[in-house]
């Protein structure tokens, strides 16, 4: 790994979180990733499964961990099961989870082999009565492949269909939701090294450079600074492209006069950072330019403000959407007409601002985390307001992660990172 060791008192903790809420005689398994095939034998690079990651650190493929807090033996309230290492592997593949660095990295005391897995298991599953399945009930979930969580379901309920089954993802939903010191430390960390990464490619862009020289100059910052890359597919679209939402191609030069939108950002230690700048390609904002760009700040500044405990989601965007409002009619992309006109469903302000302000981040980019019940202290989520003007040939976003505090404001974990006119024009002109 290129991060550093994380305290496993982290996952202790998760642990007990989320044992504390187990049904009594109850068993949970959560399974790693799969490697993902390309094709021959080329494989895509390994990304842990964030649940298994959240509960014990292991970074590894083939690794399952077993929770079980009424064990009767006392060894097997948590288990981790990790591939054998030898000689062999080392040399072949380097160093690999032995079973003390498994016990170093996650505070868990009885590590096993995988192979004697379904041994151990089926005498575990003997003393229980409950099995936690963990299904992926994440609200924008779209899998097509069958994860090695699933096969492990699968057989499990084949083969134990006498034994009453229990859904895990309620459970990591609301922990997870809620992030320990550790976590912000670590998602600081993130966003410092996205920073890094801005703060280069202000001194890179000019007029003439292509998309994708940005996202390299990107690319060679986070890495450099012991992130993986990047914590989700960049999007660096200028002109006309700011107005695909999900633009990842980057491979289209910038011109003088264009805005760029910049929504990239790294990961660390598999926590995401999600950013979004907006800059202008010749280093200076047109009066136009800055006008929008003002009104997405305005809307970016007071969404922010919302983000107290007891905020409730879907009322939160229903807030910003009537301050996007009164922006949009300010900058006369919206008449009152449209207002009284508008389908409540879909409201007229949308025609320029069609996504989301605020989502989760954590593990996930679009971290898990519950929506439907009031915020709460230590979520952190992103605010990310855009104004999308295709007929301008300019599309505005700007997005920072947040940390919503016991009192008051929430932190701000990108406050550094530059976003006032002046600041970005000062900088660019150096
Ligand atoms: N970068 C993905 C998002 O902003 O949600
Ligand atoms: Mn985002
Ligand atoms: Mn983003």
């Amino acid at each position: 790994m290129k991060y550093e060791l994380i305290p496993s008192t982290l996952f202790k903790k998760n642990r007990k979180k989320f044992m504390a809420r187990m049904k009594p005689k109850s068993i949970a398994v959560f399974n790693s990733n799969d490697i993902y095939p390309i094709s021959a034998d080329s494989t895509m690079p390994f990304q842990q499964h964030r649940d298994l990651f959240y509960l014990s650190g292991a970074d590894q493929e083939e690794t399952v961990l077993v929770l079980f807090p009424s064990a009767l033996d006392k060894k097997h309230r948590e288990i981790l099961f990790v591939r054998e290492t030898n000689d062999h592997i080392a040399i072949w593949e380097g160093e690999k989870l032995t079973k003390e660095k498994a016990t170093q990295v996650s505070g868990i005391h009885t590590i096993y082999w995988l192979k004697d897995f379904d041994k151990i298991f089926f005498d575990l599953m003997t003393e229980a009565e409950t099995i936690y399945l963990n299904t992926n009930e994440h609200y924008r979930q779209a899998v097509v492949t069958q994860t090695r969580e699933d096969r492990f379901i699968e057989k499990t309920k084949q083969k134990f269909p006498a034994h009453l089954v229990a859904k895990s993802n309620p459970i990591l939903q609301e922990i997870r939701g809620i992030k320990e010191p550790e976590e912000i430390i670590l998602m600081q960390k993130a966003c410092d090294i996205t920073e890094k990464g801005f703060r280069r490619v202000l001194n890179f862009v000019k007029p003439g450079v292509w998309e994708y020289e940005i996202e390299a100059e990107l690319l060679h910052e986070f890495v450099s600074n012991r992130s993986k890359g990047f914590s989700y597919t960049p999007i660096i679209a200028a002109g006309n492209s700011a107005n695909v939402l999900h633009y990842i191609e980057n491979n289209r030069q910038c011109q003088k006069g264009d805005l760029i939108l910049m929504d990239v950002a790294a990961e660390y230690a598999n926590y995401s950072s999600d950013l979004t700048r907006t800059i202008p390609v010749s280093g200076t904002f047109n009066k136009r330019q800055k006008e929008v760009y003002l009104a997405v700040l305005r809307v970016k500044n007071e969404a922010t403000k919302m983000l107290v405990p007891g905020t409730i989601w879907a009322e939160y965007h229903k807030e910003v959407g009537k301050i996007m409002t009164s922006e949009l009619l300010g900058l006369g992309l919206l008449d009152k007409a449209d207002i009284q006109n508008e389908d409540k469903e879909w409201p007229a302000y949308k025609k320029y601002f069609m996504h989301g302000t605020s989502h989760h981040i954590g593990l996930d980019t679009h971290d898990y985390g519950q929506l439907k019940t009031p915020m709460k202290a230590n979520m952190v989520f992103t605010v990310e307001p855009g104004i999308y003007i295709p007929d301008e040939k300019m599309g505005i976003r700007l997005e920072d992660d947040v940390v919503i505090q016991e009192k008051g404001a929430p932190i701000n974990l990108m406050k550094n990172i530059p976003i006032a006119v002046e600041e970005i024009e000062q900088l660019m002109a150096n």
